[in-house]
């Protein structure tokens, strides 16, 4: 049996949480826009097209804003081809994804999207193939309320009303060779100063993200960052850090402990930041933006939907492209990941999975046919749901086990959280442990548990195991109640050998 104590303070946090953590994102990649969130014709469509039945699960799962229109799309498009009437649009080929865009679905038709959806807007804007005019001209469409050129063009098109975009990435994964447009960190990092400056002579309210490394294994991580802030640090907020996890050759164990990787790469670009503040002397401190995160089974040369086989296929439009289904270690492995997250709350102000239907995504749908949840859909939509008010600091006393990458690493992991307004503590908690239960004592100091604390658990079901995944018509693997228990102050549970769980303790404070 697996041991661990923790203990939270109601006076040692880490900030409020960011609600923006509970980002997604849509690319214009494979099944994401067409046949995903947007299928005219399909049973469920309402009268934009929009598939009801993704929209439901996207309601349930909670996501709070959704960066779009890429990822690697975005860096090969013009984004004045997805605007005007639809039977004028052009039809392109997109480079990125070996794909043909009709352009049926553009900036009008997401923002109408995203309302439905109730999400903030995160906008990408070309910095591959496009520079300092389109990047302008973009912000002056969206948010310029009228009497100019661009913003008049908007009213013509059917909004009147501004879109109020707040959120821009300058770019995507810039440092990677394989991006249209690829760029040093000088080039990369001159040209987002200089656009950053013009967009916010539009706006001057504008939040803007420029694109640190790819994943934290490039090999122009850290230099890519100091060099990228030297130049933009006085003109943007954040700096994005990318990581997609899998597990190799049946390392579980080393899997499961991808979250310890996240907790460093989120350190070192934090450090790196504010070493760059420092030598500029700025009384800045730029924030990060977690904008790609998942797990990826980014598999060799073995299936057609891998992106370096899909190149071999003739131009499609919206093929399926790197639909991943999960299984039940990946639902625990992302709830480890949203830990990570929320115990770096204080720095990591934007996460956005990726992505959000059928490319690498929790929600799956089919042409014409069901929407579904995949396994890792529920710890993320627990903890969006649940994580609220202050993040707690955790001090965990964990057994351990060895793992091949990480060395030894905690059996439990934990983040937590306050919401003084509804006297509720939530604990995210989830046992890496392939083998045994973990038995789990909670201490909550300055703060008094109440009668009526409740748990659920993933976990593997009955007869089944871990490598067990849902599919249309089949979500076996789901959430179920866990016994918790309140005994003289601190919350007491066992999570099964590979869970994850969510409690909520209801309190006061004393
Ligand atoms: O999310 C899939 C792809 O992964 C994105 O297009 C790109 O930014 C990243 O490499």
């Amino acid at each position: 049996m697996t041991r661990a104590r923790i203990v939270v303070d109601r006076d040692f946090t880490a900030g409020e949480v960011p609600r923006r953590l509970f980002g997604s994102f849509v690319e214009h990649m494979g099944r994401c826009v067409y046949t995903g969130i947007y299928e005219p014709g399909h049973p469920s469509a309402d009268e934009d097209g929009f598939r009801t039945d993704v929209l439901d699960l996207v309601s349930e799962m909670g996501p709070t804003v959704i960066r779009y229109p890429g990822g690697n799309f975005v860096s090969g498009y013009r984004w004045t081809d997805g605007i005007g009437p639809v039977e004028d649009r052009p039809r392109r080929l997109d480079g990125a994804w070996h794909t043909v865009e009709s352009n049926r679905f553009g900036l009008h038709e997401f923002m109408a999207w995203a309302r439905k959806a109730g999400v903030e807007v995160m906008e990408a804007i070309n910095l591959g193939t496009a520079g300092v005019e389109e990047a302008r001209a973009l912000v002056e469409y969206a948010n310029h309320p009228g009497g100019t050129y661009w913003s008049d063009l908007r009213r013509k098109n059917g909004a009147e009303e501004p879109f109020d975009i707040r959120l821009w990435c300058l770019g995507n994964e810039m440092d990677g060779p394989w991006q249209i447009g690829h760029k040093t960190a000088t080039e990369y990092g001159r040209l987002a100063q200089e656009t950053a400056k013009a967009m916010r002579l539009v706006d001057p309210g504008l939040e803007l993200v420029a694109c640190g490394s790819s994943n934290s294994g490039m090999p122009t991580f850290g230099a890519w960052e100091e060099t990228v802030l030297t130049h933009t640090y006085e003109e943007v907020d954040f700096i994005s850090l990318h990581a997609y996890y899998q597990e190799h050759d049946g390392d579980a164990a080393s899997f499961l402990a991808s979250s310890v990787d996240t907790d460093h790469f989120i350190s070192r670009v934090a450090a790196t930041a504010d070493a760059v503040g420092a030598k500029l002397k700025s009384k800045k401190q730029i924030n990060l933006s977690f904008d790609e995160w998942n797990v990826w089974y980014q598999r060799g040369l073995d299936t057609e939907d891998q992106p370096h086989r899909i190149a071999e296929q003739p131009w499609r439009e919206h093929p399926r492209v790197i639909e991943d289904t999960y299984n039940v270690t990946d639902a625990v492995v992302v709830g480890t990941l949203l830990n990570s997250l929320l115990r770096h709350g204080d720095r990591v102000q934007i996460a956005n999975q990726a992505q959000l239907v059928n490319v690498i995504a929790p929600i799956r749908s089919e042409e014409g046919g069901p929407a579904w949840r995949q396994t890792i859909f529920h710890p993320f939509a627990r903890t969006a749901a649940l994580a609220k008010g202050q993040i707690l600091q955790t001090v965990v006393s964990s057994d351990q086990h060895e793992t091949a990458r990480f060395g030894d690493v905690d059996t439990v992991d934990v983040a937590s959280t306050y919401d003084a307004a509804n006297g509720q503590v939530a604990l995210f908690l989830a046992n890496r442990g392939l083998d045994e239960a973990a038995d789990v004592e909670v201490e909550l100091r300055g703060l008094v548990a109440d009668e009526g604390a409740v748990a659920e658990v993933l976990t593997v079901p009955e007869g089944a195991d871990r490598l067990t995944t849902n599919g249309p018509g089949q979500e076996g693997v789901g959430l179920r109640d866990l016994e918790v228990g309140v005994q003289d102050g601190r919350v007491r549970l066992s999570l099964p050998p590979l869970s994850w769980a969510c409690v909520q303790v209801p309190v006061r404070e004393g």
